[in-house]
């Protein structure tokens, strides 16, 4: 039994990395957690059958957020909301259009937030996860030239939530941003390694040290439920600031 005993968690993107991470810790504070993923389904059954075998409780619930289709199917099969992670995020892959960064990391973060709402109760949550880089954009857009349209849409997605929170403050629900620095061993790490080479040694130098996917899923798993006041930003890793240098 944990704080979030009989509720259901849903975290989008957590076939794996820091979702799959999250949803292993959120289940073991007794939530049952829906694993979403877009296509790898075997990944997400995996995901599923490890909380199992930790005695939790979890299933596979398949959408492609960008799909409005898709979004409906999926929270029809949904009563109840504690705690939404918005945690998929994209726009590195290939072959995707120009348009498809920002349809992914601000126009379906408000459609889930948008659809998750009247299912959720008071005290509910909304958890954004985002990195550095993407928070920061404005006023630092940091080294990574490849990631800079991925970061203007996540910053564009948290902009978007944030123009939400008196809508999310009337039912009760809060709203907390988790952003890390670049955390190791991730495919978006190696992704921009090769396209930068040196790029994650210079951000270990400057951070003091990066996060393993376990410990920065920690500090989203912890935004969950601690008492974090609505529209908070969480940054986690390095010196607690985007220092470049
Ligand atoms: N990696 C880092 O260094 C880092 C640093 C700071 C913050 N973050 C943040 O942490 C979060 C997770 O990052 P990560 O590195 O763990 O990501 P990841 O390994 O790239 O995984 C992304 C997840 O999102 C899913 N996804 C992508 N597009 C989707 C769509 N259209 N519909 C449904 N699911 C979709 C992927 O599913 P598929 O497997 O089907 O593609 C995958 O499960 C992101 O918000 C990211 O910005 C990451």
């Amino acid at each position: 039994m944990g704080p979030l005993s009989d509720t259901t968690v849903l975290i989008t993107g957590a076939s794996r990395g820091i979702g799959a991470a999250t949803a292993r810790l959120l289940a073991a504070e007794g939530a049952h957690v829906l694993v979403n993923y877009r296509d790898k389904a075997k990944r997400a059954d995996a995901v599923v059958a490890a909380i199992e075998a930790a005695g939790g409780t979890a299933a596979a619930v398949r959408a492609d957020i960008t799909d409005e289709a898709d979004l409906d199917r999926m929270f029809a099969g949904i009563d109840k909301l504690q705690v939404l992670v918005l945690n998929a995020s994209g726009g590195l892959e290939r072959d995707v259009d120009p348009g498809y960064a920002l349809r992914l990391n601000r126009d379906a973060q408000v459609a889930l937030a948008s659809k998750a709402l009247p299912l959720m109760a008071d005290g509910g949550r909304i958890v954004y996860v985002t990195s550095h880089q993407a928070h920061f954009a404005d006023s630092d857009p940091g080294e990574l030239e490849v990631y800079a349209p991925v970061a203007r849409s996540k910053r564009a997605g948290e902009d978007a939530l944030r123009a939400m929170l008196p809508e999310f403050a009337a039912r009760g629900v809060d709203f907390v941003t988790v952003s890390g620095d670049m955390i190791e061993g991730t495919i978006t790490a190696t992704l921009l390694e090769r396209a930068q080479p040196g790029v994650i040694e210079h951000r270990r130098a400057a951070a003091g040290g990066l996060l393993t996917v376990e410990e920065f899923a920690a500090h989203v798993a912890d935004a969950a439920t601690a008492a974090i006041e609505s529209g908070e930003v969480v940054l986690a890793g390095g010196p607690g600031a985007w220092a470049r240098d």
